[in-house]
């Protein structure tokens, strides 16, 4: 198969390099030209563990190009996929789709041919609708199909949940369109991942249902681990003792700071846009949005009552280290990261922040130039009146907590992704507070 990729970002690169892996020929188009030249020698735009080696092995075999030459591009390919950006749109919350239908527009001119053209950026109900009526309207002598494909990949994660999905979903009607989707994936499903044949309307609604869930259900356990601080329970209990029930299942049951990232949070506010365009409210959702939002002020204010302040009490001159500061670990990706709003909250009440990330500090300098970045977990924590544990990176997981509390002016630790043992932080000195425990 012939595959052009329109847009090199996160899932238009790790789709590509991952197509070409299967066997196919695939070419990965971008605007950007710094980012195709430097694709071509060989550096990733983004951190993703394994990307690299792929790329570099496929790119080798001659599967794998990369161009800023859509035109080119498109000419002869069977399947052509958009996975350019839609963030939300400033202002009002819904997915911009500019970028969306300019690349059809520049499709529509370069086709020559009978060709599929596949939505994989996460766009709302109705877009694959009105990408088919620009293409049909301006390359309408060809037969073209428009297919929704959403992609489910987690970032840090993101090549295996790519080759070993849980589904695929594919939202088309037309006959030729699902055999084009069935060999572009044929590698696949003989590994046995289920495909799900849908409307397109129905697919495209898929990917908002599932990261709303998703955000849901973090966001449930969330409020659980306030209630069991309240009551004298413990959440990590609760939520094996809810997850080992089969309907309710194990994962995305773990308390912390607040879900961000760049699929979340945008995902939420675009349903809940779509439900507002058809009256259709999703109540669930928007308490989802609202309560997510408070909480990430909320793990400020645990911060400044954990130094002592609140109440009027004032914290103002401590200093904190935070550990981690992308929105998960394995990335770089800082977008809507909890540890923004926490450390905006700590600088409000007057305190100092010392700050590592193992991949993440060289975008964060352009976000918050007003904290101290450090080499690493030890050098944070140096004079600090606490320590702030904001993202599960693995190197936090086995600190020599005596060492930390040794440098720090007061032992006191906000673990906020519940990484210790109570009784391991308290054994090393420190005065430990974590989520719902
Ligand atoms: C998510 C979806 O998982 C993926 O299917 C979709 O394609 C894109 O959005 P991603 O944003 O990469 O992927 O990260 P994910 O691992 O889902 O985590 C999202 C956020 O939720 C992070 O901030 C994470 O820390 C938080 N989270 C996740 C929790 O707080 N608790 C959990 O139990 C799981």
């Amino acid at each position: 198969m012939r595959i052009t990729m329109i847009g090199s970002g996160y899932v238009g690169l790790v789709s590509g390099a991952c197509f070409s892996d299967f066997g196919h020929d695939v070419i990965c188009v971008d605007k950007d030209e710094t980012k195709i030249a430097a694709l071509e020698a060989g550096k990733m735009p983004i951190f993703e563990p394994g990307l690299d080696t792929l790329v570099a092995s496929n790119v080798a075999a001659g599967r794998l190009r990369f161009t800023t030459d859509l035109k080119a591009a498109v000419a002869g390919a069977d399947a052509v996929f958009i996975a350019v950006g839609t963030p939300s749109r400033r202002g009002d919350g819904h997915a911009d789709l500019s970028y969306v239908f300019a690349a059809t527009r520049e499709i529509a001119e370069a086709i020559d041919g009978p060709v599929v053209v596949v939505t994989k950026s996460t766009v709302p109900v109705g877009t694959g609708d009105k990408v088919e009526e620009i293409l049909t309207e301006l390359a309408g002598d060809f037969p073209i199909a428009v297919v929704s494909n959403p992609e489910f990949l987690r970032e840090g994660a993101a090549i295996g949940d790519f080759k070993r999905p849980d589904r695929i979903v594919i939202g088309t009607e037309d006959p030729r369109a699902q055999q084009v989707m069935r060999d572009v994936y044929r590698p696949l499903y003989l590994n046995e991942s289920p495909i799900l044949f849908t409307g397109r309307r129905t697919s495209e609604l898929i990917k908002y249902a599932a990261n709303a869930f998703l955000a849901t259900k973090i966001t449930f356990i969330n409020e659980i681990a306030d209630l069991c601080e309240a009551v004298g329970a413990n959440v990590k209990d609760v939520s094996r003792g809810i997850g080992l029930d089969n309907r309710i299942g194990s994962k995305f049951l773990h308390a912390g700071p607040g879900y961000g990232g760049s699929c979340f949070p945008k995902d939420t506010l675009a349903l809940l846009k779509t439900a507002e365009d058809y009256e259709t409210p999703v109540r669930i959702v928007e308490a989802v949005v609202q309560v997510n939002d408070t909480r990430k002020r909320a793990m400020g204010r645990k911060v400044i009552a954990a130094l002592g302040g609140g109440d009027g009490t004032s914290v103002r001159g401590k200093t904190v280290a935070v550990l981690g500061l992308t929105f998960k670990p394995n990335t770089d990706d800082m977008r809507d990261a909890p540890s923004l709003a926490i450390i905006q909250s700590l600088l409000d009440a007057g305190i100092t922040v010392r700050a590592h990330d193992p991949e993440g500090m060289e975008i964060a300098k352009t976000m918050m130039p007003d904290i101290t970045y450090c080499g690493d977990a030890y050098a944070a924590a140096q004079g600090a009146d606490a320590v702030v544990i904001v993202t599960e990176w693995n190197i936090y997981r086995a600190l020599d907590l005596k060492r930390l509390a040794a440098t720090m002016a007061a032992p006191v630790m906000v673990d906020l992704r519940n990484v210790y043992p109570p009784s391991d932080a308290e054994r090393a000195g420190f005065a430990y507070s974590s989520i719902g425990r």
